[in-house]
């Protein structure tokens, strides 16, 4: 019996190979469709919430608050393995905070609606990871650090974009290829058993296209033909710059009303949230010298030791209403210091038990608050009140001696 096996000609080069990563199926990209919107929606709208809720908080962008950006710097900034660069950065604190929230808005609402989509969870993993690198990577167990989780949810999108439904992205490609008298650039899935029945080259196992190699999903000459675009998935050329200038127009047009609706936002949260200001705490009985143009702080412990326990500095210090800082000398940790009623110290180790930050004192709500991941502690125990942290603050016993000066025992 003769063999079907095609012959192949020594003469013909055979043209390279070209196989996706990990043998990914051919044209990955496009296959999300449904099975990510629930995805692309949850993270839409918990990136732009969190955008706005930066921009609605008076306190988000006041250095002088537990719960400011600057604050969330400087109190990861002891503990982040970029600490160097963060450190040089909080003088910029303002600024990369309004970047931030507005970066948040807009990547939120771009994921929401399916507008260049996978540029946006580019933008959303970017951003996650920078924030566990400096809020959550001491975050024990390492998953209850929401940062690390938010990381790996947007790089399925990043890899195989939004998906079709319920996109602008969609809606262009689909309006632009119209505009140009092509046709739709609809997908549809279906198996490569299929795709074998149909297609005129296959030969029993065997691709005649390919010379007789076997025939394989990874490198069907069919199925690689003609590479999409990333975003809006249509092979025309013209039709794919009237998509990118379809694309740009409704990015605009989004983005402007984005940041309309984030200028209203922190205006109404300013007016209803800001009437109370927030004090930032003093030294306790340290010399403080900020290094120019370095915006940064460098804090002499005056500590001495007596019979009274390790004196700290003046109880004058700490302000009724308010609180102080100053350094454990046992363990080098920062410790806070709060004089919430006349005459009455509260005192604890001020690292936080989540994942390391320095918890600050919030007048408002008196409480003792993180600004890294929101937990809150109570003033009088130390007990966590909510947030992720394990368990309460480690309680410090200072008292005021009859020189007027606090101590620690
Ligand atoms: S470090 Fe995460 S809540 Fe404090």
């Amino acid at each position: 019996m003769p063999s079907t096996r095609p012959v192949r000609s020594p003469s013909r080069a055979r043209a390279p190979e070209r196989r996706l990563p990990l043998n990914a199926p051919v044209r990955a990209w496009a296959m999300s469709e449904w099975a990510l919107l629930p995805l692309r929606v949850f993270l839409g709208v918990t990136f732009a919430y969190a955008g706005l809720q930066k921009l609605a908080n008076p306190n988000f962008l006041n250095a002088a608050s537990p719960v400011s950006i600057q604050s969330q710097m400087i109190a990861s900034a002891r503990i982040s393995p970029i600490h160097l660069i963060l450190s040089h950065l909080v003088q910029f604190a303002k600024p990369l905070g309004l970047v931030i929230a507005l970066g948040e808005v807009a990547i939120g609402v771009g994921t929401l609606v399916g507008l260049w989509t996978r540029a946006a969870a580019l933008g959303g993993a970017v951003l996650s990871f920078t924030l566990f690198l400096t809020v959550s990577f001491h975050a024990s167990p390492y998953f209850t650090g929401a940062d690390i989780v938010f990381f790996f949810a947007w790089l399925p999108l990043v890899l195989a974009g939004g998906g079709s439904r319920l996109s602008i992205d969609s809606w262009i490609a689909t309006r632009a290829a119209k505009m140009e008298g092509a046709p739709p650039p609809a997908l549809v899935a279906i198996p490569f058993i299929k795709v074998q029945q149909l297609c005129g080259h296959f030969n029993r196992g065997r691709c005649n296209a390919r010379e007789g190699l076997r025939c394989e999903a990874a490198v069907c000459p069919i199925l690689l033909g003609e590479r999409a675009p990333m975003v809006t998935r249509v092979t025309i050329d013209s039709v794919d710059r009237r998509s990118l200038v379809l694309g740009g127009a409704a990015a605009a047009m989004v983005g402007t009303t984005a940041a309309l609706m984030g200028g209203a936002v922190a205006a109404v949260g300013r007016a209803i949230g800001g009437a109370k200001p927030a004090v930032g705490p003093n030294q306790l009985g340290a010399t403080t010298t900020t290094a120019a143009g370095a915006g940064k702080t460098t804090t002499t412990t005056n500590a001495t030791t007596s019979a009274l326990g390790t004196k700290l500095g003046p109880a004058s210090d700490v302000p009724v209403g308010n609180a102080a800082t100053f350094s454990i000398p046992s363990s080098g940790d920062p410790g806070i210091v709060v004089q919430a009623v006349k005459g009455q110290f509260e005192a604890y180790d001020a690292v936080c038990p989540h994942a390391g930050c320095t918890v600050g004192y919030y007048a408002a709500n008196q409480v003792l608050a993180c600004p890294c991941h929101g937990s809150q502690f109570m003033l009088d125990t130390g007990a966590v009140i909510n947030g992720p942290a394990p368990h309460g603050l480690t309680k410090l016993n200072v008292t005021e001696g009859p020189d007027g000066n606090l101590y620690l025992k």
